[in-house]
């Protein structure tokens, strides 16, 4: 800093100065000197310095003018420092302040310049992904039985073959057990009961009724297993969502209506459903539950050929259902004098084929975005 100019620390006298018009050029000299001053004060430190150099009491410069140059100052000259002076006070004291604010605003543009984000990098990425078509139909099926007073339960995908099979009225060499090649869990000698990966979701009837008493509306969406060959229409584990309600005079009509109820609701008005006789051991009567062909409208031919779908049928076999039969209330301590119910097995992944045109099981479990993200 060039504040300490030895000119304001002398009298007008020993500089020479005797006139009026040496005044002007003397002060706008020292106002030159402030101004560089100001702009050399960069941080609060640098400030400080400054303002004391220039309003310090003791020996800032305008003190020095006062008692340097006013005081000592002939009665000619005494007006035209006076003015000066006032003139030269006002512009450092105003410069002075603007140069603090000045500094600190500088200060925090610099910190907010280190803590600013920087809007252009670009962003790191978390896709969003969707349900599986498969949930989505789990829900759909959920929602439309939530929708006339089923609640949900889930149960155990390891199942004894108790559960699995003998309460269900399958016992052991019952040829109905062919038809649902089993996993079996390896286990080690000597382990109370075998396990095994249930085959489908009715041994979860078996544990609701030991659970609660009627009256019983539980349907029961899982994973289920057997021991198939991939292919189009087999997978060793598929989806099925189980259904059992049992009162105390639940009729036939019951069953039937709530079944066409759900059918209706979950493929659209039109369609049409019949029975047709069929075989399970923890039902009597059984039913193979079909609807019409919802890719031809039930006619057998589409585009002026065979509907590829259903084979000409004009009907899809949808799943299996039935009363439930009074040897199964034997085991779950039911009175099969008082109760009755009925039960049914839908096929997840198939009714997920039916209504949205798959051809291939397999794509389901392939999990390729291109598929998965025509159902988002
Ligand atoms: N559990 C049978 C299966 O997986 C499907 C089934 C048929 C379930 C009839 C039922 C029923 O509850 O009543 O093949």
């Amino acid at each position: 800093m060039s504040t300490s100019d030895s000119k304001t620390t002398q009298s007008l006298a020993a500089l020479g100065v005797t006139e009026t018009a040496q005044v002007t050029p003397l002060f706008a000299n020292v106002r030159a000197r402030f101004d560089s001053d100001a702009s050399a004060a960069h941080d609060e430190a640098g400030w400080k310095q400054f303002r004391d150099a220039w309003l310090g009491r003791k020996s800032g410069v305008l003190t020095q003018i006062t008692d340097n140059w006013l005081k000592p100052a002939t009665p000619e000259l005494k007006r035209a420092v006076g003015a000066s002076l006032n003139e030269l006070r006002a512009h450092v004291e105003s410069h002075v302040e603007a140069r603090r604010l000045a500094i600190e605003a500088g200060a925090e543009e610099a910190a907010l310049a280190k803590d600013r984000v920087d809007l252009s990098l670009p962003g790191v990425i978390h896709p969003i992904g969707s349900h599986h078509l498969i949930r989505q139909v789990f829900q759909e099926v959920e929602d439309i039985f939530f929708s006339i007073g089923f609640s949900v339960v889930e149960g155990p995908e390891i199942e004894t073959p108790y559960y699995n099979f003998e309460a269900l009225n399958i016992p052991e060499f019952h040829p109905v057990r062919d038809d649902m090649d089993t996993f079996y869990l390896e286990l080690p000698k000597g382990a109370p009961t075998p396990l095994l990966l249930r085959t489908h979701t009715s041994p979860m009837q078996i544990r609701t009724m030991e659970q609660q008493k009627p009256p019983v509306r539980v349907i029961v969406p899982g994973k289920v297993y057997r021991r198939d060959n991939p292919d189009a229409t087999h997978s060793f584990m598929f989806h099925q969502v189980e259904g059992l309600a049992v009162d105390t005079d639940i009729t036939f009509c019951d069953f039937t209506g709530t079944i066409e109820y759900f059918v209706r609701q979950f493929f659209g008005p039109s369609v049409k459903t019949r029975f047709r006789p069929s075989y399970f051991p923890f039902t009597e009567p059984s039913v193979e539950f079909d609807v019409s062909c919802p890719f031809c409208g039930g006619t057998g031919s589409s585009n002026g050929g065979t509907c590829s779908k259903c084979k000409g049928a004009a009907w899809i076999e949808l799943f299996g259902a039935g009363m439930v039969d009074p040897a199964v209330y034997g085991f779950v301590n039911y009175d099969p004098k008082k109760v009755s119910g009925f039960a049914f097995g839908i096929g997840i992944d198939r009714l997920a084929m039916l209504k949205y045109g798959i051809d291939d099981v397999q794509i389901f479990f392939q999990n390729d975005v291109r598929f998965l993200r025509q159902f988002p």
